[in-house]
Order: structure tokens, then sequence, then C-alpha cells
């Protein structure tokens, strides 16, 4: 069954990759504002025998104003509750039902859920045969190049095409590999040559050159983006400018101003009563990614994860992405050596408690 129709037609196609924490109906409509993906993709309901639909994921389907399609994702293996799950969703308006074979955090492969189901095969083919069946509409598959090794890459590959599932985003690591290894974006353009549905390579992609370098390497019809979509909002207008040949959109450090703005929006807490400094968390969180484009020294990095308050992270902010500063360029590409350490004094562990 074909996708809704994309933005741009003859174009490759783009996502904004599902993020627990991050991609919820706010950041959505900040993407949606910058210019929104083709696709988006929801943080993966949880599935088991207790499991209700979360509101607040629900919200990111029902409420986005962006027009585009939204997936949901799904991460569990529990036949039953799977198939239930399915059902309450498709009284929503979802663009197809999304299942999470990737994450990496020990507490969920543990329950070979996630991408713990990357160890068995034969688990893959029951959850898939449920979900293939529930789906009337598209079934689509998020998942890793394998577990530790590649040994069953065939056989899932093999189970994609029987099952015929609809689109396949693939992350070119391993589950052992989780965020920060070199990507494989040979494995990538393997299992492009194997399998009959469209697919999305997705790792690393930075920026609209370096998208337009993977989708030629890898064949994919699209790309799937996460961390360089929180870094450069811009992106996905860019690719398809890019694909256009118009002129990129080249943001200055003023409009990261802006979004830093929207971003402060996007994390004002649904319940009253949490303390500024959880809310100020969430901004370093993301802004450790698109400090990596600010200044090739990374000073705005080490000063904003230093700022413990509201006004002095905002002043901060000011200083280096307003004044004399705000015509400078943000760079599409992370400056080399500016990383989105993991050691910074926010821990910026995912919640799905992977270190990125
Ligand atoms: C903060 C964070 C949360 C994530 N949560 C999910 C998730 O809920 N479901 C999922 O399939 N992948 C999740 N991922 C993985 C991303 O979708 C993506 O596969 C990965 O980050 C690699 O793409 P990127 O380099 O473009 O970020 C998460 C990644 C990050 C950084």
């Amino acid at each position: 069954m074909p996708l809704p129709p994309p933005i741009v037609p003859d174009q490759p196609w783009t996502a904004l990759a599902p993020m627990q924490d991050v991609t919820d109906l706010p950041f959505m409509q900040v993407i949606g504002h910058y210019g929104p993906p083709d696709y988006f993709f929801t943080e993966y309901f949880r599935v088991h025998e207790t499991s209700r639909l979360e509101r607040h994921i629900l919200d990111s389907i029902t409420e986005q104003t962006t027009g585009r399609p939204v997936f949901a994702q799904l991460i569990g293996h529990d036949l039953v509750h799977l198939r239930r799950t399915i059902e309450e969703l498709l009284k929503y308006p979802v663009a197809g039902i999304d299942l999470n074979m990737g994450c990496p955090a020990p507490k969920v492969y543990k329950k070979n859920v996630g991408g713990g189901l990357l160890r068995n095969p034969d688990d893959i083919e029951r959850v898939f045969d449920t979900m293939r069946e529930a789906c009337p509409g598209l079934f689509t598959v998020k998942t890793r190049i394998g577990f530790d090794d590649t040994s069953h890459f065939d056989r899932v590959l093999e189970l994609v095409n029987q099952y015929h599932v609809d689109l396949l985003s693939l992350h070119g690591r391993t589950v052992k590999e989780l965020y920060r290894s070199e990507v494989h974006y040979d494995w990538i353009r393997k299992a492009r040559e194997g399998v009959n549905c469209p697919m999305f390579a997705n790792g690393n992609i930075s920026s609209a050159a370096h998208c337009a370098e993977i989708i030629t390497y890898t064949r994919c019809e699209g790309a799937m983006i996460g961390r360089g979509a929180i870094r450069n909002p811009w992106i996905f207008r860019q690719i398809r400018e890019h694909y256009a040949g118009q002129p990129v959109f080249a943001p200055t450090l003023a409009d990261v101003r802006d979004y830093v703005d929207r971003l402060w929006v996007a994390t004002t807490p649904v319940r009253p009563g949490v303390p500024d400094n959880k809310r100020l968390n969430k901004m370093k969180k993301l802004l450790n990614f698109v400090g990596q484009g600010v200044d090739p020294e990374g000073a705005f990095l080490k000063e904003m994860r230093r700022a413990r308050e509201v006004e002095p992270f905002f002043a901060i902010c000011d200083r280096h992405l307003g004044g004399e500063r705000a015509s400078e360029p943000f760079s599409c590409e992370p400056y080399e050596g500016v990383v989105a350490r993991p050691n910074c004094e926010v821990p910026i562990n995912t919640a799905d408690g992977c270190r990125l």
C-alpha cells in the first residue's frame, strides 16, 4: 500500500525520527513552523498487559496542525495487547502503525522488546504476523542492522518481504552500537537491495548536502532525521530546496535565537508546579545539539550547560546569538570537535535510558 503523498512529488522523502521525550506535540509544531518533514512518527506507545494509550502521545496525532501524516509507533511483543492497541489506535487519524525494533536501552531490550526483538527472528515473525493482520492500512518497521552483529540481517529482511511491511526505516548501527559509533550506510544500501518496500535511511544525517549524499549512496526513497533536526530545524525545508535546485536557506544566529524562544514555549509544562530547573534541563538537552553549530570553539555550549537559572540562561543565549553576533551564520554541519557531550553537567540520557 502506498504512503500518503509527500510534500513535493519526485523528491526523496523526509521524516522526523521518533524521539522519546522530544518529538511530542509542541516539538512537532515547532518543526512544522520551520518547514515540516513529509512524515512524522510519534514517541513510542508502550504495549503490555496493563498499557493504555498515553494521552500526550495521542495529542501529537490528533492536535498537530502541520498537515503532515503521523505514524504511531509501538514498542512491545505481547501479541494480544499489540492487537488490542492497534485496534484502539485505528480509531484515531494515524497514517500507519510503526513497530519499534531498535531501542537499545538494556531495561527495554532485556524484556525482548525494541532492539531486543532483533536477537530472535522467530519472535519477530510472530510479532509481524500479528501486526500485519491487525493493520488494514500501513504497517511499518523501524529497526537497526542487528543486535550485536548482523547475523540475523538477511532473515529480518526476508520477514519484511514475507509480511509485506509497507516501509522500513533503518538506523545503520547495531543495538550494541547505541548512538555514537560510525553509521554503516553500506548495510542500509544492502537492505535497500533486498527489500521490496520503500526505505528511510537513518543515522547521523546532518545537513541537506549530507542527506543527498546518503540518498544517492543507499538508494533509499527517503531520509529519517532525528538529532540533526533538533540541531537544525530548517533541515527538511533545506532538503526540499536542495532538490529543487533553489538557494538553500542559510539561518543566522538570530534565527537560532528565535528557535530558542520557540523551544522554551514548547517546553511549557502541561501541569502547573513543575520547577523551572526541570524545564531548563530539557532546554539544555535540546540546545546541546543546537550548540554544535553556534561557534567553532563550543563556547556557547560550555556556558549554556553551566547555567543554573532561567535568567542567566537567556542572558547567555542573548550574548552568543544576539547583538553583534545576530547576523553571523549558523553552521548547518556541526563544527568539528564540538560534540553533544554526554558528560556535561546535565545528564542527557534519553528517556529510554541511553547515552546519546
Ligand atoms: C532522545 C532520543 C530519543 C529516541 N527515542 C526513540 C523512540 O522513541 N523510538 C525510536 O524508534 N527511536 C528512538 N530514537 C532513535 C532515533 O529515532 C534515531 O534512530 C537515532 O537517533 C539515529 O538518528 P539520528 O542520528 O538522525 O538522530 C531516539 C533517539 C534519541 C536521540
